[in-house]
């Protein structure tokens, strides 16, 4: 998929928790198992298949499959588990899926069963994936108003920010902005100084990590979408060709006045 139909899936993404009577096809199965390989061979992760979801969900109804997110028991692989679910989730949402991201509602002890578990892993959350309608059922309007009443606007997500955000990072936000998270509390602090953006959440071994990924997706292709190329790094901290920052060392204050008298001279 281009960018761009990336920032489209964005647009028309929302947690769907209604499915069709209907179990997915063979085909699309083969497809999301594919995208499980993928992203298991790219990032050394557990993602696993789990082809009938529906015995381990009391508030979703309907016949849906499920991606249970599993990989080891650290901060990074909850971040890159983040990142890359959720690129399966707007995949899935571009061609026509409902998806939703569930780390609580579930029967956690099924969702064991099902899978196959190496050990020392650890299951941080599944990936409901359907049929759906177009327009939210009751249940869902309700969810959705009652997750969506106090929307934290980007502004409120940052903790420093030294100078007012260029145009391209201020788009990437809005991005941010519409990244699923759970109970939508969009927990990840960011800070722009010195031309850098970082983030980073407080309790890095929870599924406010998981929140951090899908959130770094999401901005990276609203600065991609800008022209700004650019991806998270280990410390949090999103790293551009273009926005290298190469700073002169503090000059003492006769260096300065020197620096001033020879260029007089010039
Ligand atoms: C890591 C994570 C865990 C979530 N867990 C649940 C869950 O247990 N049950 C549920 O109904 N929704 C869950 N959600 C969906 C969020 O409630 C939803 O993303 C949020 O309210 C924003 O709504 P939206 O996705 O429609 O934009 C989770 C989302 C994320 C990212």
């Amino acid at each position: 998929m281009t960018n761009e139909e990336y920032i489209k899936a964005i647009d028309m993404r929302t947690s769907r928790r209604t499915y069709k009577a209907r179990a997915l096809d063979k085909s699309i199965l083969e497809v999301l198992k594919n995208m499980v390989d993928a992203v298991n061979e790219a990032s050394g992760l557990e993602f696993q298949l789990v082809e009938d979801g529906t015995p381990a969900f009391k508030i979703f109804s309907g016949r849906f499959s499920y991606i249970a997110v599993c990989g080891e028991d650290s901060e990074a692989a909850r971040i890159k588990s983040g990142y890359w679910g959720e690129s399966i989730v707007l995949q899935c949402v571009y061609h026509g899926l409902g998806t939703c991201w569930v780390s609580g509602t579930y029967d956690e002890n099924k969702v064991y069963k099902a899978i196959d578990l190496p050990k020392k892993h650890r299951l941080y959350a599944v990936i409901v994936v359907g049929y759906v309608k177009d327009k939210l059922s009751a249940k869902e309007k309700l969810m959705y108003n009652a997750t969506h009443k106090n929307n934290k606007p980007y502004q409120k997500m940052f903790e420093v920010c030294d100078k007012k955000l260029p145009p391209y990072y201020e788009y990437a936000m809005k991005l941010v902005e519409k990244a699923p998270s759970a109970t939508n509390r969009r927990p990840v602090h960011f800070r722009y100084e010195d031309d850098i953006i970082k983030g980073y959440v407080d309790e890095p071994y929870s599924d406010k990590s998981l929140d951090f990924g899908i959130a770094q997706l999401h901005f990276q292709l609203g600065a991609a979408a800008k022209g700004i190329k650019g991806e998270w790094d280990n410390n949090g901290r999103f790293c551009t060709e273009n926005a290298k920052v190469i700073k002169f060392p503090e000059a003492e204050n006769d260096e300065k006045v020197n620096i001033q008298e020879d260029n007089e001279n010039e």
